[in-house]
């Protein structure tokens, strides 16, 4: 295995990973004090290309993930360089990669700021900043105006799998919203879910969010697909009710209504990250109805 220290990045070799190698991305996350996100890499390892560079030692020396949504866009996340590979352009390397494999679809991320100048140098441009909020929300004497989704039996466990009524009707929404094909991913995503609650009027659906855990039993809450921001608001309300502990959401600074009234309800521990997409090309679907990704480092 040719070593990252003394081999030009260029010629080092990229290798996609599996949910075996889930101790390995968890070492080099604490490397980088990112913090052990097991069940969000096993996520990832499970429902996107996960790849690495590796150094001779059998560690790994940098990862980065994509997610692709048919040929129409792609996330790119978990960029991730070893400190002691740092600098010697192993993120350039895996960068390159990712956008060579996405092909011709819209290529989107989400930068922290060691992260945003390789970004800006390989072609992306920054559309927004995004905070990502964490608290305990107080969900103050609010009637509860979801339900909980009908998502039918459990898709792997169940070969007799029934649908239930609800599931249609959020692909097709989200199909319109997000404007490119997630449904096998977010099939996946219903299952490891906590919760998926739905808003609705007499046509059916008009919005739906999901909460799913994460590392120290946080709450996850994302996406959030909504009419508008009074539906956003009740969705994340209904679903962070039985937190029990933190919950954390990710929303666009051009939604200050929804960011100030996070901090109202005690969800105000911020950090922020600049979204960013590739070469200036349009981003598709409605995202004015987007009221929060899924996870950062998906889209
Ligand atoms: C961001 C990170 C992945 C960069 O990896 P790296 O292997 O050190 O980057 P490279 O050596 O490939 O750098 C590529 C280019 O970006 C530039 N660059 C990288 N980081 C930079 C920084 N913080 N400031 C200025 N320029 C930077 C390099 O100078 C280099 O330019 P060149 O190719 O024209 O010479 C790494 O620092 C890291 O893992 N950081 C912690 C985790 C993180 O924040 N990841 C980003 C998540 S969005």
């Amino acid at each position: 295995m040719p070593d990252p220290l003394t081999t030009p990045a260029a010629e080092l070799p990229v290798r996609r990973l599996g949910p075996e190698d889930l101790d390995r991305c968890l070492a080099l996350s604490e490397d980088r004090a990112w913090g052990r996100e097991e069940r969000k890499w096993l996520f990832l390892l499970e429902n996107a290309e996960v790849y690495a560079i590796e150094a001779p030692s059998g560690e790994l020396a940098g990862t980065v993930t994509l997610t692709r949504y048919g040929t129409t866009a792609a996330g790119i996340g978990m960029m991730l360089v070893a400190t002691r590979y740092g600098g010697r352009g192993l993120g350039r390397r895996l960068m390159t990669h990712v956008l060579d494999t996405a092909g011709d679809a819209t290529v989107f991320l989400w930068a922290t700021e060691l992260g945003r100048p390789l970004y800006e140098k390989l072609g992306f441009e920054t559309l927004g900043v995004t905070e990502a909020r964490v608290g305990r929300l107080r969900p103050g004497d609010d009637p509860v105006l979801t339900r909980p989704a009908d998502l039918g039996s459990d898709l792997d466990a169940d070969p007799g799998f029934d649908p239930g009524s609800d599931l249609d009707a959020l692909l097709a929404l989200d199909a319109e919203v997000f404007g490119a094909d997630r449904a096998a991913l977010l099939a996946r995503l219903f299952a490891f879910a906590e919760q998926v609650r739905v808003v609705e009027d007499e046509t059916g659906p008009t919005g739906y969010a999901v909460s799913w855990r994460a590392m120290n039993n946080m709450l996850f809450i994302g996406p959030v697909v909504a009419g508008d921001e009074a539906a956003a608001r009740a969705l994340v309300t209904d679903l962070a009710r039985d937190a029990d502990g933190l919950v954390r959401i990710e929303v666009e600074r051009t939604r200050p209504g929804l960011l100030d009234w996070l901090g109202e309800r005690g969800v105000s521990q911020a950090f922020s990250t600049s979204f960013m997409v590739h070469g200036g090309r349009p981003l598709p679907g409605d995202r004015t109805r987007l009221y929060a990704p899924m996870m950062l480092a998906m889209g």
